[in-house]
């Protein structure tokens, strides 16, 4: 349990604002309880620790680390956070965060762009949304053409039933809103309500830490994970499928403000 193994000094961070009322204790490890008891969010320590500590880390043949060009203190940068997905014109496509983190590496440090599963990568995303955290989700859906086809095409990914139980994250997510699925209570992932639901605004608050898992994950792992319990064959990380998808449930959250990573269960 690598997380827990950083020290946690100078980060007694208080949570206020994600509820785990409807955790089961039995399910969390007895250190991540503790943790969550004393208010303390482990992703926050690894947004700091790792993320920050690669943030300002020279690489690559330039020597160049992400400070050199960007200031974590800058309001213009930090406002661009909440704005991925975003469409790309040098490449004409809809980047994800994680894939815009890789663009720089490979554009601006000459390195070898992290995987997009690798802790490296995910501590990073996981940085820019923390220090983004109080700015708003943002994401354009209708500019370009381009935009409207991945929004398009991420709603029918969000829609179409598949695997071996025929299910949607529609289905889960906006029809059964409000039941319950072995012990947890299906929710809408965007800020409105749905049967008397309040969403989760589940894009304000990913990269996670899941308690359940002692680990910090993407929003796009998070969708894995999903696809993997309703039995769905899971889509790749950073595939056009994914980034669409990431776009459309994103875009379901706008307006809400960023405050991750969140602690979930
Ligand atoms: C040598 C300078 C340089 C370095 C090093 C660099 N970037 Fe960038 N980055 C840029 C420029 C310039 C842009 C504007 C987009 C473009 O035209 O490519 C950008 C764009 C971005 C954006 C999107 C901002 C927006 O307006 O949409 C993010 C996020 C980002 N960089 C993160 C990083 C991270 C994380 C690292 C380190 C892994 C990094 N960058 C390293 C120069 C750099
Ligand atoms: C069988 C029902 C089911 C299906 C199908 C399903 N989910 Fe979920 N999903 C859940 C449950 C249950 C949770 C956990 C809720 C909690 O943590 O309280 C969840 C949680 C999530 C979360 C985290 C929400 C948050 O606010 O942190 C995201 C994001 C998500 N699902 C996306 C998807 C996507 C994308 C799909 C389709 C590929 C999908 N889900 C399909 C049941 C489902």
């Amino acid at each position: 349990m690598r997380i827990l193994k950083i020290s946690m000094s100078g980060v007694l961070t208080i949570l206020t604002t994600f509820s785990i009322a409807t955790a089961q204790p039995e399910a969390i490890s007895p250190e991540d309880w503790a943790l969550y008891q004393e208010g303390i969010n482990p992703g926050e320590v690894f947004a700091e620790e790792i993320g920050g500590e690669l943030f300002n880390k020279p690489m690559g043949s330039e020597k160049k680390s992400c400070a050199s060009c960007h200031n974590p203190d800058d309001t213009k940068f930090i406002n661009q956070i909440g704005k991925y997905p975003k469409y790309q014109k040098e490449c004409n496509k809809v980047v994800s965060l994680q894939q815009r983190v890789q663009m720089c590496q490979a554009k601006y440090q000459k390195t070898k762009p992290f995987s997009l599963k690798s802790e490296q990568n995910v501590a990073l995303v996981t940085y820019l949304k923390y220090i983004a955290s109080g700015t708003k989700i943002d994401v354009d859906t209708s500019s370009n053409p381009v935009v409207k086809d991945y929004y398009e095409y991420g709603k029918e990914v969000f829609r179409t039933k598949r695997g071996k139980r025929y299910l949607s994250c529609q289905v889960c997510h906006e029809f059964a809103a409000g039941r319950r699925l072995r012990m947890q209570w299906l929710k809408p992932l965007g800020n409105g309500s749905i049967n008397g639901v309040e969403g989760t605004a589940a894009a304000a608050h990913w990269p996670g830490y899941r308690m359940t898992k002692s680990k910090v994950f993407t929003i796009e792992q998070r969708f894995q994970q999903c696809m993997k319990n309703a039995g769905m064959k899971k889509l790749p990380l950073g595939s056009k499928e994914m980034v669409a998808l990431e776009l459309y449930i994103t875009s379901l959250s706008n307006g809400a403000e960023i405050n991750a990573p969140g602690l979930v269960r």
